[in-house]
């Protein structure tokens, strides 16, 4: 079972420029600097807003609780060189949260985000890709989930690189803080497509990490 697999000794993860380690009591700074930012948050439909210092502690505790159940990871990735935070990935499982809306234990949903400043290097791919590998290959997963807001076209590119198709179009998306419901888009990888092509992944991540 996945969830039995998902413990703090599964991480860090490696790629060629991060390290993904489990969100910790440190990292409540960072993880409020990145999504009090509005360019960032207005894209998440789950966060709070205003995001407040209170409100990182809260995600920074729920990220530790979520690993001790095995129910989700939230990993924070930092770059090895310099050992800088630039962002999150995370993986949680629908099935396993205390209201949940499905019964498919191979399902997992897929987030992530990047501070401001360093978006646009492939960060965002690098993190996406090894947390989908980990997904697959370490917890057998059988199918990854994310919604995405149709104009996001950052994040639309990330979940074409990584071969997601859309499973339902045009779902509204209503934000946590309020306000009018926007249009997104259900996407899917199902674990048989992702080893399918895993080789031309492989090459397209180096080749942009490289750039
Ligand atoms: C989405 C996000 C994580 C992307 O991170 P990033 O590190 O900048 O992404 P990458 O550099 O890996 O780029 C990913 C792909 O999107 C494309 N892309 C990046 N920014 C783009 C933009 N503004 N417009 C169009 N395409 C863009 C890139 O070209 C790349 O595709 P390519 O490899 O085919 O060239 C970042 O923009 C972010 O944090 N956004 C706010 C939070 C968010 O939207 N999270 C996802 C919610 S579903």
């Amino acid at each position: 079972m996945a969830d039995e697999l998902l413990t703090p000794d599964a991480f860090p993860l490696e790629t060629r420029r991060l390290v993904l380690r489990s969100v910790a009591p440190g990292d409540v700074q960072a993880v409020y600097a990145m999504y009090s930012d509005w360019e960032v948050a207005r894209w998440l439909s789950r966060l709070p807003w205003p995001f407040t210092h209170s409100s990182a502690h809260t995600f920074v505790a729920d990220a530790i609780d979520d690993l001790a159940r095995g129910t989700g990871c939230m990993l924070a990735m930092i770059e090895s060189q310099n050992n800088a935070f630039v962002g999150i990935v995370n993986l949680r499982m629908p099935a396993l949260e205390p209201q949940p809306w499905t019964t498919d234990a191979g399902l997992a949903i897929l987030g992530y985000g990047v501070t401001r400043e360093r978006w646009g290097a492939g960060f965002g791919s690098e993190g996406a890709a090894r947390v989908t590998a980990f997904a697959f290959e370490d917890l057998g997963l059988s199918r990854l989930r994310a919604t995405v807001l149709r104009s996001n076209l950052a994040s639309r590119g990330i979940l074409e690189i990584l071969g997601f198709k859309v499973s339902e179009f045009g779902v509204k998306e209503v934000p946590r803080y309020g306000g009018p419901p926007r249009l997104g888009d259900v996407h899917l990888l199902e674990r048989r497509d992702w080893f399918a092509n895993r080789p031309a992944q492989d090459m397209q991540s180096d080749e942009k990490s490289s750039r």
